[in-house]
Parts: structure tokens; sequence; C-alpha cells
């Protein structure tokens, strides 16, 4: 494992050389590399410094440039315009770079020497409910962050924060005493599927809303049977674990769908942190930081308030002593901080939830489980939205299915995989297809920016053409499918061969790699990283046209294109993998 320095970051380190030598008294200045299309990078942090040190900004870029010694990396500095340098790299600089990261597993990408724990909350369903979209973004977001920060080095606890306790469940157990086969699976020696154990649990719940409210006897004892419940009667919870239970076997086979790993001891739902609650109110009563308010135990906030502007408190303890949400996340933070020695916690949550964040993180703050070496940060995603621009729903105006749109767009895939197909078969097909579809709707979910609301647009999704993850499929295959044409021709990199422009473009972008992916982590943005594998195939596309690959010049041209296409293609497999997207050998 040998981390590979950016070009980018060789010449910001030659550039910060020069200044100091140039100007000893502007210390350590930045000069503020960019990338630039005039030439390959730019530096523009001479204006700045010359302003602060009342010089004419030309004269110190040239003294500057001057004080660089002649070196192998930079072919060309130019200053230009008001006082900027434009810097060109040498063709052989950048090939050389790039062998550095074909000949290392992790692509030359650094680990983050600052690594800490992260406890990941993603993937939350409810028990008893149909997952929708808004679960849909919680685990894709959620997935893409566990892989990424491993991969940076940090150790990653997921953890599934999902709904199983509160007082739903006395009436639905108890429908389920006075029903008892409700739940019962048609063979009951066979494995039970996904979606019937989901259409059991989906036909018990709604009958027992119905009979909930409109029958007031079985009202009370369904309340009676929460009581049971949270005072640990053996039958209550038995019952009560069968809901759970069943609930699982359902949101395995999503998650089995979605190509996603999910492991059972990662799945601590709300009644993991019963046996915290009283202590965490007691913590944060003693303390000072809740208070009792008409019964209620309360936190308040400054800038907080209702409507008609009355202070909107941070409910910890019901006054009929129930405990609710805040109390649950309010001890889930206890336990991440102090039993799992997390250094951040990541929230996956719907952005709806925001507020809650906002009151439980400064709540915690107050109590000191939060502090300036343990961070909380809600990764806000927003709504998914219906083609019309509307949350989307069905025509009949019910929350949409996600196994439903899953899998449509399977099905959706699938045609575009066997349009297109000339050597696959049948199996091949039906296995492409998923992981195009399923590729597809992650793809889209994960390259806008999570706290954008973003249309569910199935065509668009599949399309060959433009920002999907199909094109990039495309291009990883395309790829693989030169290699294997190129026969005994072998990749290898030829630092003495001048470059095409369309070859420089991937190159110089293919060496930003570690810095997008140490960008994307520390942001918590995946679309980053999205858009940078979309600019690669695209850059790819280009050098494609431009430059041919088997029939170029010389075998040496030869195994230099090929040593292009190769560290192409493993960096989009190394990204997209990142991504939780397949990419297949042959599309
Ligand atoms: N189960 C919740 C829902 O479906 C999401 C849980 C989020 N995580 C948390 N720690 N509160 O909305």
């Amino acid at each position: 494992m040998a981390s590979v320095p950016s070009l980018a970051s060789t010449v910001q380190q030659r550039l910060a050389e020069g200044l100091s030598a140039a100007l000893p008294e502007a210390g350590s200045a930045d000069p503020l590399l960019r990338r630039s299309d005039r030439a390959d990078f730019q530096a523009n942090g001479i204006l700045a410094l010359a302003k602060q040190l009342k010089g004419n900004p030309r004269e110190l870029a040239t003294k500057v440039v001057e004080s660089i010694p002649a070196n192998d990396v930079l072919k060309e500095i130019e200053v230009s315009g008001p006082g900027f340098l434009n810097i060109t790299v040498s063709d052989a600089a950048i090939v050389e770079t790039l062998a550095a990261r074909a000949a290392d597993a992790r692509l030359g990408v650094p680990l983050n020497e600052a690594a800490g724990t992260t406890v990941i909350d993603y993937a939350q369903p409810n028990v008893a409910k149909e997952m929708h979209v808004g679960h849909l973004r919680s685990a894709v977001i959620g997935a893409a962050m566990v892989e990424i920060l491993e991969f940076t080095g940090e150790t990653v606890v997921r953890r599934h924060h999902i709904g199983d306790w509160g007082t739903q469940f006395g009436m639905l157990i108890q429908y389920l005493i006075e029903h008892p086969h409700e739940l019962d699976h048609k063979d009951e020696g066979a494995e039970v599927s996904g979606e019937e154990a989901m259409s059991n649990l989906n036909r018990l719940y709604k009958a027992s809303r119905a009979l909930f409210d409109a029958d007031e006897e079985f009202k009370t004892r369904a309340r009676a049977r929460v009581v049971d419940l949270q005072a640990g009667d053996e039958e209550t919870l038995a019952l009560w674990q069968r809901f759970v239970d069943e609930s699982k076997i359902y949101f395995y086979s999503v998650f089995e769908k979605l190509d996603m790993d999910v492991r059972d001891p990662d799945i601590v739902g709300e009644s993991g942190y019963n046996d915290m609650l009283q202590e965490t109110c007691r913590i944060l009563e003693e303390s000072g930081v809740a208070v009792r308010s008409e019964g209620a135990l309360c936190v308040f906030f400054d800038d907080i308030k209702g409507p008609d502007g009355s202070p909107v408190p941070l409910i910890v303890q019901k006054s009929d002593g129930g405990f609710g949400y805040a109390a649950t996340d309010l001890s889930a933070i206890r336990d991440r901080v102090q039993n799992l020695k997390a250094t951040s916690l990541l929230y996956v949550v719907d952005a709806r939830q925001s507020l809650h964040f906002k009151m439980v993180f400064e709540t915690a703050r107050r109590a000191g489980w939060l502090n300036d070496e343990v961070k909380a940060v809600q990764l806000a995603f927003g709504t998914v939205l219906g083609k019309d621009g509307k949350p989307f729903k069905t025509r009949e105006g019910e929350t949409v299915r996600l196994v439903d749109l899953l899998d449509e767009a399977i099905d959706r895939a699938s045609a575009v995989v066997r349009e297109k197909a000339q050597d696959l078969t049948e199996e091949e097909i039906a296995e492409r297809g998923a992981q195009v579809g399923i590729g597809a709707v992650k793809y889209a979910d994960l390259s806008t920016s999570a706290a954008r609301d973003y249309k569910f647009d199935l065509d668009q999704m599949v399309s060959l053409n433009g920002d999907t993850s199909v094109y990039l499929q495309y291009a990883y295959a395309r790829i693989q499918s030169i290699l294997r044409k190129a026969g005994d021709a072998k990749p290898a990199a030829r630092p003495e061969l001048e470059l095409a422009p369309s070859e420089r473009a991937l190159g110089l972008h293919l060496d930003g790699f570690g810095e997008t992916i140490a960008e994307t982590a520390t942001e918590y943005a995946p679309h980053k990283l999205a858009a940078y594998l979309y600019q690669l195939a695209s850059l790819y596309t280009t050098f494609y046209s431009e430059c041919p690959v088997l029939k170029a010049d010389t075998p040496e041209q030869v195994k230099n294109r090929l040593f292009l296409c190769d560290l192409t293609a493993r960096t989009l497999h190394q990204g997209m993998a990142l991504l939780g997207i397949r990419t297949p050998e042959r599309l």
C-alpha cells in the first residue's frame, strides 16, 4: 500500500517553495492552485498576497516563477492577467504519477491520518410497516457513506435504528392475541417470502387500526397491553418479537433486492435503548439540562419557538411517564459515544426531522455527551418527488411501495440490456438487468446533493446518455471489451510518449481521484464522487473517439493507451463500488 501524492499536490508544493524563496516575508502563503481550462492548473494566490504586501502582483508573480528551480514536473509557468500563474505539467509527469497509482491496489488513495470512529445511523425502516422511497434514500446514501468512510481508513459502526417500539404495539399485539393465525405462513414448511410476511403484517395493521378506532373496549384492552409490554410481560414480549422477526424477513428481502449488505447485529432498534431511558432522564434532570414543565420533562431552547412565539421544548419524558423518540435518541447518543467510542455520529435521515435532531444534538451538547472531540451531524436528505414535481404518490394518493419501484426499475433496465445485448444468455440478461436497474436507482439518488429534492423518473434513470449509472456501466464494459480484444498487447505506462490533449485531460482527471475521495468523505457528500465518475466517463468517451487504442501508431502507444483504459476502468470500478453500484464486465 503506497499512497501517491497527486500531481496537483506536487505542483502546489513546488509553488509554495517558490513563493517562500521569493518572498520570505510572505510566510507559508497558499498559492491557491486550481484546475484550469487555459492550462493544466492556475494559481491565484499571488494577487491577494501582493495586496497584503502592497506590491505589484505581476512583478511578484515573475519573481516567484524565477525562484522555482528547473524540474521535470513543471513544463511551463506563465504569468498572466493581473498576476495569475498558468501552469502546464509535463506529459511524463502525468504518466509517471498514474503508473504509481496503477501499481497500488488502492489506486494510490491515501488513508486519512486523522481517522476516527464514525457511527452511521441509516436504513431505519419501521416494524410492521411497508418501506417507501424515503427509506430508500436513507439506505442508499448511508450505505455509500459507510463504504467511502471505510475506504479512507475510518472505523465505521453501522446502526439501523428501526422503529420497533411504541404504543401502536399494544394494538397490534392485542389483535394478534385475539386473532392468533393472522401472521401464519401459507406453507409452514417452506421459507416465507418477504412479500408474504409484509402482506400479513399490512393486513393485520389495517384491521387492528380499524378495530381500535371503532371499538372502545378493544381500545382499552390494547392500552392495557402497552402497559404489559412496557412491564416486560413475557407472553407480550414474545408476541412483540414475532412482529419484529416477521418484519425483518421483509426488510432483508428489500435490502437484498437493493444489493445491500445489512447484518443482524447492526440492527439496534429503538427498543435496544429501553434500559437506558430512565437514567438518561435522571442525568438530564439532575444536571438541570431538562426541567419539569406541566409534568413533562423538557429541554428549552432560546431560538426554537412555535408560530405563536411560545417556546417549543424537546419532550424527553411525557407527563404520563412515557418515553418518546427523543429519549431514545438521547440514550442512543450516550451508547454510541460512551460504549462504541464514536468520534463522529452521522444520521442519514429525512430533512423533515431536522428540528428534532437540532434539539437532540443541542441537548446532548449541554449534557456534555457531545463536545469538541465528538461531533454529531445529520446528513439530511430531501423528498423524492414524482414526475409532476409533487411528493411521490400513487394515482390513488397512497405512498408508493418501494418494492414496486425497484421491480419496475429492474424491468426497464432489463429491456435496455436486452436491446443492446449481443452475446448474453437469458440468465445473464436477468442478472445484468438487476445490476443496471438497481444501479440506476442508487445513482439517481446519489448524484444530486442529498439535501435537494429529486424527481423519480425511471425513463431518465435508465437512459444510456447523460448523467446516469448506465452510462458509467457501459463505459466500464466497453473498456473491458477493449482489454479482452487486446490479446497479447498488455497495458503499460510509457512516460516517454507525447500525449494527445484528450489523453492529458483524462490523465489529469484520473490524478484527482484521491482528492475527490477525501472531499467526499469529509463533507459527507457522495454526489461529489458521482460527479467525478461521470466526468471520468465523459473524458474517457472523448479520449476514445479521438485516440485509436488498438490501432494506435506504434506498439508502444497501444500499450500506453491500454494503460489509460485500464486505470480508467479500475477507477470507475472502485468509485462505483463505493457508491454500491455494480460494474458488469460485459453489457
Ligand atoms: N425510523 C425512522 C423513520 O422511519 C427513522 C429513524 C432515524 N434515526 C434516528 N436515530 N432517529 O422515520
